[in-house]
């Protein structure tokens, strides 16, 4: 059996003793004995030295000395709220997933985030958005680990600490805090030119929300569904918002940036308890599951390119509902942990490059900010399903397991006999054919275009949205210190339009470069543009 709520010997245990936290009539030292004093110190004598042995003196200031844990190396600064997800039922017939089923309710968790800035920093600037949901399904936990911009800079996570070092603050002066306006970003986005359509989202209005309640959401990343027969499709997911997509424009940016940098947290919590309840509807693209995992000459293992929506269109899925804020931040926005790799039956991984790392990487990382490897039993993780696994001590264990086989198959404790395969309601990994090949530390030649999404984004722009991108691009460049990096991205702003790239040139006094491709032969996306955008919800 699993954790228990209460030990062999009658004690609550784990999430039960969270739960009593702070309930008693006393005030106690963490012993759970009574204090009479919280104010003063033990002294000899009221003018006296303070004595050694002053117990509650010494538990009060060194556990205080050790509130802080390490902020997320990334998506530092969040905002966070409770809610339900309400399936439609309409995606029963590509996945299996039980939260999936038609009615179905499911409690959820969902953290947005800023990407570069540290915890302390402001809500408004440019960058951008997480927007990670951990639903707590019947079948275990599901996390979708999001953006609300629908590629990455990247096609591989090996570069991820590189991408992630460019952006964040320069070692030596430790600017800019939260955006994305210095060297090393631009150094890194103009020479890895892959990074370039996700740069221009950024530049675009989509980098500066209105609020949290008002920006899409995206898993990136193309995973594969499977139904109760086995067939599988692949799919990209999406969150609508209700309230529809809008952005802040650049000067009150800068503005509430300074008069209330806790705009977008204070914003949620605000809506949520007023009653104001914020709500998305998750949608799917699908696509057959071919052996090339192609789609219209889109490589659906690219996390830098969308499929747009007038070529595959969102089918809505369920609706998800923020009712509730956290009534302790620190237990609740801070010590959730997501990961991509938390999935439930009916729901698979593929072979995206970036996705594999990253289904490594977090894990990793909250090994350290949560202190080992007993974080899942945090309230704010625990699954609702039964757990009953083989993992067992480590640092900060709550649970008290019980027997003294922690193997399967054993013979000690009382049966419980595991039969691999056996569990039709487990969850297997589809069964996919590996293509032919040989290790190489190479990407697919589909990999190799870089810029004609980012032409078909900036297409799809309509004037006003065009202006504010150009202003974007000058105003973050004109902040580089290094002309060489300016031109260089002048460079690939060539290669994805001429007029983009002559008014940035204008507008930070530089000649125009010629592009080094030709003109990528697309045709806009009218999803792409925020003005006008209204999602059909019915
Ligand atoms: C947070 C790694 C790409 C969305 C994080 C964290 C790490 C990480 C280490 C901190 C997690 C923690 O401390 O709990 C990576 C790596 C990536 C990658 C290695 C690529 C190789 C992406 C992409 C997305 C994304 C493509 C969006 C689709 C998020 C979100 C969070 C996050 C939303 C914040 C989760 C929260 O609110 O707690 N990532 N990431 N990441 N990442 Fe990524």
């Amino acid at each position: 059996s699993g954790p228990e709520t209460v030990s062999p010997t009658g004690q609550p245990t784990g999430a039960e003793q969270a739960r009593m936290a702070q309930s008693g009539a006393y005030l106690t030292t963490a012993q759970g004995v009574r204090l009479p004093d919280t104010d003063h110190s033990l002294k000899a004598g009221p003018r006296g030295p303070v004595l050694l042995q002053d117990h509650h003196l010494r538990e009060k200031l060194m556990h205080f000395d050790h509130e802080r844990i390490p902020e997320r190396v990334v998506h530092a600064r969040g905002a966070a709220a409770h809610g339900v997800f309400q399936s439609y039922g309409t995606a029963q017939g590509v996945s299996k997933a039980a939260f999936l089923a038609q009615d179905v309710e499911t409690p959820v968790f969902v953290r947005f985030s800023t990407v570069l800035g540290s915890r302390g920093s402001a809500d408004t600037v440019r960058d951008t958005r997480g927007f990670a949901t951990k639903f707590y399904t019947e079948e275990g936990v599901f996390d979708l680990v999001g953006n609300n911009i629908p590629v990455f800079f990247i096609q591989d996570a090996i570069k991820f600490p590189d991408i992630i070092h460019a952006g964040k603050p320069h070692p030596d002066r430790e600017i800019p805090q939260a955006q994305s306006a210095h060297d090393t970003f631009w150094d890194f986005v103009s020479l890895h030119t892959e990074a370039t359509h996700h740069t221009l989202w950024n530049m675009s209005d989509r980098g500066i929300p209105r609020s949290y309640r008002m920006m899409e959401g995206f898993g990136v990343h193309t995973f594969r569904l499977v139904n109760a027969e086995g067939a599988t499709t692949l799919v990209k997911f999406h969150w609508k918002p209700k309230l529809g997509v809008h952005s802040l424009v650049w000067e009150e940016a800068q503005i509430i940036a300074g008069v209330d940098p806790d705009f977008h947290r204070r914003d949620l919590f605000d809506a949520i308890e007023s009653g104001a309840f914020p709500q998305w509807e998750l949608g799917i693209q699908t696509f057959p599951d071919t052996a090339d995992q192609m789609f219209e000459g889109i490589d659906l293992l690219d996390p830098t390119k969308i499929v747009p929506e007038e070529l595959a269109p969102v089918k809505p899925v369920g609706l998800l509902t923020l009712n509730a804020n956290p009534s302790n931040f620190f237990a609740e926005a801070e010590q959730v942990a997501f990961h991509t790799g938390h999935l439930v039956p009916g729901i698979d991984a593929t072979d995206d490059p970036l996705l594999a790392g990253r289904n490594f990487s977090y894990l990793d990382t909250q090994f350290t900010r949560l202190g080992g490897p007993n974080f899942p039993q945090l309230p704010i993780n625990r699954t609702h399903a039964p757990v009953n696994d083989m993992l067992r001590d480590g640092m900060h264990q709550t649970a008290v397991h019980r027997g003294v086989a922690p193997y399967k198959p054993n013979s000690l404790d009382g049966g419980c006999p595991f039969f691999a395969g056996a569990d039709t309601g487990a969850f297997i990994e589809v069964p996919v054919d590996v293509p032919p090949g040989r290790k190489v530390r190479e990407a697919p030649a589909s990999f190799g275009d870089h810029f004609s999404q980012s032409r078909m984004f900036w297409l799809s722009m309509t004037p006003v949205e065009r202006e504010h991108i150009i202003a974007a691009y000058t105003f973050e460049l004109g902040k580089c210190y290094e002309q060489a990096v300016k031109e260089r991205t002048l460079a690939v702003l060539a290669n994805i339009d001429p007029e983009l790239c002559a008014q940035v040139a204008a507008g930070l006094g530089l000649p125009v470069p010629a592009a080094t491709e030709p003109l990528a032969d697309t045709r806009p996306s009218p999803a792409l543009s925020q003005v006008g955008r209204t999602w059909p919800l019915d």
